[in-house]
């Protein structure tokens, strides 16, 4: 464990994390990415591109915290306390490069690591 440990998701998420952050996916999330990040209204999550700035976990969290309000991804830091924004972003990072079934066509010029 790091000095920063605790604000890197990418550093082993607990079980209970990712539990947390599907059932928050599922409840708000999926209704514009798909109940398995596939992509609907916004992008698959389960393929390894990127179609923000999004490099790394940290980059993601910003992404959820702060959303791209001008192309249609809300922010979340107003409706969940941090914690929870940690969780979303462990299991969406969790989910890269997954490459979910039937998944929307990959969007966006950076490639997730
Ligand atoms: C109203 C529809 C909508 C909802 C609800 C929504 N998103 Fe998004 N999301 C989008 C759109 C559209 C984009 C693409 C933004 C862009 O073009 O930069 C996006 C982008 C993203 C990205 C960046 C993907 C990439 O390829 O860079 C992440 C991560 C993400 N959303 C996670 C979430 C999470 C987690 C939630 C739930 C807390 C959520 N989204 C809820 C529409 C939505």
């Amino acid at each position: 464990m790091g000095d920063d440990a605790g604000t890197r998701p990418e550093s082993a998420p607990s079980v209970a994390d990712l539990e947390r952050g599907r059932l928050e996916f599922d409840r708000r999330c999926a209704v514009c990415h798909g109940r398995r990040a596939e992509g609907v209204i916004g992008p698959n999550l389960t393929d390894g591109a990127s179609i923000s700035r999004a490099m790394a976990a940290a980059d993601y969290r910003a992404v959820i915290a702060d959303g791209v309000p001008s192309r249609g991804m809300p922010g979340w830091a107003q409706i969940f306390e941090a914690p929870t924004i940690d969780a979303l972003t462990s299991y969406v990072w969790s989910l890269r490069n997954t490459n979910a079934s039937g998944g929307k066509p990959p969007q966006g010029d950076f490639t997730l690591p």
